[in-house]
């Protein structure tokens, strides 16, 4: 399957915003790997991000790029609806894989993507690069120790920046591509407890004209866990001020925050108040968290351990996800066991 030494060589599926990003981390960021292929059914795609960072073959099949077998490992950014069966490809042909998130948009394809990687014995590994966000790898930390006691509320929120295209919101996105970065955050802030139900509730504020369209820029959710901790997770497409991701967990000896709008600690102090420059961008807020996710593949697919975020984490941010839809639809309380049944 993968050669025991030297760089692993990586094929990059998807060069659009964040598949780019990460070519430019594998070619560039991170010794430990080399980035060998791109694939891109957009004409000229892959030739021009191959050719600009220096990868050897340009693909504008993806099955090409899978087959190909100096490609070893694979880094999967293209549209949420071919991950799936991209995973299960790649799997086929022992590719270790890396996939951004949503692994899935269904619990069936999640398992689906599970039992190819484990029928196959390689790595897979979800892009929920939060966890390794230094402030949020730190609040963990503080947790794992007993810092906050018994977790008893946990938030998390997602701004974007804004700027986008209402008529190019599919329904579901700000549950299954955006929250469910907070979904994971949650879970991953509050060990070994499971969701038991969500309540979510979502409209059209930044452009109420596409209300009727079953556009939702803006949500709530509200999620109970077994051990009684109770989480709130917020998001909203254009956030004024920047890109702004933050999370919070306090229990019963104290709190931890994690996250900051800041680009740094510069402040203005002027006549009318204090200011400093925040972050616009996702690939400038996570630019450590975004390249110090694929070093830890690197490492292990080199053996290092058992990749983190799994597949299993995937599905599991999935399913709240998917229950949040049903709640919006219904206005009631969702169950994850019954989307997940
Ligand atoms: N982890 C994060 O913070 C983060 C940030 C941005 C995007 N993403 C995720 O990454 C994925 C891509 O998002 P994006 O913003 O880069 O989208 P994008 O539209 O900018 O890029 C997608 C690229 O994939 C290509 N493509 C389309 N079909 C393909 C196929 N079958 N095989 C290979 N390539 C194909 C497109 O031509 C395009 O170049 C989404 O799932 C998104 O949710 C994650």
């Amino acid at each position: 399957m993968t050669d025991s030494a030297g760089p692993v060589r990586v094929g990059l599926i998807g060069s659009g915003w964040i598949g780019r990003f990460h070519g430019e981390s594998l070619a560039r960021r991170i010794p430990e790997t080399d980035l060998v292929a791109v694939a891109d059914p957009a004409p000229g795609a892959a030739e021009r991000v191959a050719g600009e960072l220096g990868a050897r073959y340009a693909y504008t099949d993806a099955a090409d790029l899978i087959a190909d077998p100096d490609v070893e490992a694979v880094v999967i950014a293209s549209p949420a609806r071919f991950h799936t069966d991209l995973v299960v490809a790649a799997a086929a042909a022992g590719k270790a894989i890396f996939v951004e998130k949503p692994m899935a948009l269904t619990i069936a394809d999640a398992d689906r993507a599970i039992a190819a990687a484990a029928a196959a014995g390689v790595p897979l590994q979800v892009g929920f690069n939060r966890r390794f966000a230094t402030g949020f790898a730190a609040a963990r930390q503080v947790i794992d120790e007993g810092g906050i006691g018994t977790p008893q509320l946990l938030r998390s929120l997602t701004r974007d920046p804004g700027g986008f295209d209402p008529a190019a919101v599919k329904p579901g996105t700000i549950f299954l591509e955006t929250l469910i970065h907070d979904f994971d955050t949650l879970r991953w802030f509050n060990p070994g407890a499971d969701v038991l139900d969500v309540y979510a509730v979502g409209d059209a504020l930044v452009h109420p004209e596409f209300a009727g369209r079953g556009l939702l820029d803006t949500a709530v959710v509200t999620i109970r866990f077994d051990n009684g901790a109770i989480a709130v997770a917020e998001a909203n497409f254009s956030a004024a001020y920047g890109y702004d991701v933050r999370g919070e967990v306090f229990g019963s000896a104290g709190m931890v925050t994690a996250g900051d709008v800041h680009a740094n600690e510069m402040r203005h102090y002027h006549a009318g108040g204090a200011s400093g420059p925040t972050t616009r961008l996702n690939i400038d807020l996570f630019r450590d968290a975004y390249t110090q996710e694929l070093a830890d593949f690197a490492a292990n697919v080199r053996g290092a351990g058992r990749p983190v975020p799994t597949g299993e984490d995937a599905r599991a941010a999935l399913a709240i996800a998917l229950a949040c839809i049903r709640s919006v639809d219904t206005g009631a309380r969702v169950a994850l066991s019954a989307v997940t049944a």
